[in-house]
């Protein structure tokens, strides 16, 4: 082994097309340390330490020959959903995702020796609202999982549309993926629950500012379920599926504990030492969220989703509560501001 740190037995070339944002980032840095040869295919190329390509998202060009021979192709890319769903960014967020997602398959189409692993983002809000204590509570792993889609949400509810618009944005853009042949390809859709890591702008950095502000109070009834994965966890658990060979399909990137918002918060707000915090309820939070122009979806719908197929093949979290995790986010932020 070139690098007894690898699990692979030699660096590999891994591709990241829309690899310049949150997640992105994390694992362009995670991977180029590990002694991996890194390419970030973006719409705006820019000087970091590993190679950055320029791609429209779009059509075609120079870059599909980063793709030629290389290992694992890795695609975050799509608009950040952290917005209202107006007609228009509706638009954006699905043609940012299904569009380049079909574009990589006329890409792979065109190589002579397309990489072996292509992972593709998903997201864990594809499984069905699971609120705690009611009669649609339960883990919902990729085997035993329901997706969800119009489902009841109280005896005499059903799912809000917007919540419906997403979930159908997940599912096709995990069609998109899974469409056609890739006889040389192993392909893996990422089931992705919110991704936890100190940088700034974080879904972390967000809730910390309101629990340090006295306002990171229980969000909603707090029964609903936060599925959250340390980012430490997510580049390792990547790692982990690039070495094991068998895995493909849909697989859920989730730490085995998610916990009711109620917890969650209270956690929260004990890493950051603060007693106290502001409840937002339902209404308040329906209000905030159209200030803040965002969606209350992001915070209401309950996701208790388990990373079945990773425990199954023997993965490790280094992270798997949420009170430890947190404590850590809190040290590396104060390290950093310590600076
Ligand atoms: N962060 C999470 O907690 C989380 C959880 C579940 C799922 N996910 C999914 O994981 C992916 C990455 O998340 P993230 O938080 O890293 O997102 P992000 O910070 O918003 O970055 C997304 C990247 O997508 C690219 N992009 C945006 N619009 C595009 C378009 N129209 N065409 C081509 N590329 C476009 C951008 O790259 P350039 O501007 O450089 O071209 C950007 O860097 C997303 O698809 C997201 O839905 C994230």
């Amino acid at each position: 082994m070139d690098n007894p740190g690898l699990l692979t037995p030699r660096p590999l070339r891994i591709v990241l097309p829309g690899g310049s944002g949150q997640v992105g980032r994390m694992l362009a840095r995670f991977f180029q340390e590990r002694g991996h040869h890194v390419t970030v295919l973006t719409r705006g190329p820019y000087t970091a330490p590993w190679q950055t390509v320029y791609w429209d998202g779009i059509q075609l060009g120079p870059w599909v020959e980063t793709l030629e021979g290389a290992d694992v192709c890795i695609h975050p890319s799509g608009r950040n959903i952290n917005c209202r769903y107006t007609a228009r960014n509706r638009r954006e967020l699905y043609d940012s995702r299904i569009g380049p997602t079909l574009l990589l398959h006329r890409a792979f189409a065109t190589l002579a020796n397309p990489p072996r692993l292509w992972m593709n983002a998903s997201s864990a809000t594809i499984y069905r609202h699971a609120p705690e204590g009611t009669e649609f509570d339960r883990p919902m792993d990729e085997a035993t999982g329901e997706l969800g889609g119009n489902e009841w949400i109280s005896s005499r509810r059903r799912a809000p549309a917007k919540w419906n618009w997403t979930i159908q944005l997940v599912k096709d853009w995990e069609a998109a993926f899974f469409s056609g042949e890739t006889p040389r390809t192993r392909r893996i859709a990422l089931r992705t629950s919110l991704v936890f890591g100190p940088e700034p702008g974080s879904v972390f950095a967000v809730l910390s500012r309101l629990v340090r502000a006295g306002l990171g109070g229980t969000q909603g009834n707090g029964r609903q379920y936060v599925s959250w994965i340390h980012e430490a966890d997510f580049a390792r658990a990547l790692e982990f599926l690039i070495a094991n060979g068998e895995i493909e399909g849909p697989v859920n990137l989730a730490a085995p504990s998610p916990l009711p918002n109620r917890e969650f918060m209270a956690a929260l707000r004990d890493a950051w030492n603060v007693p106290n915090g502001l409840p937002a309820p339902t209404v308040l939070l329906a209000i905030g969220m159209f200030f803040l122009r965002t969606e209350p979806e992001l915070v209401l719908k309950s996701r208790r989703v388990v990373p079945g197929r990773l425990r199954q093949s023997g993965f490790e979290f280094e992270f798997p509560d949420w009170p430890e995790a947190a404590a850590d986010l809190v040290r590396q932020w104060r390290a950093r501001d310590d600076l």
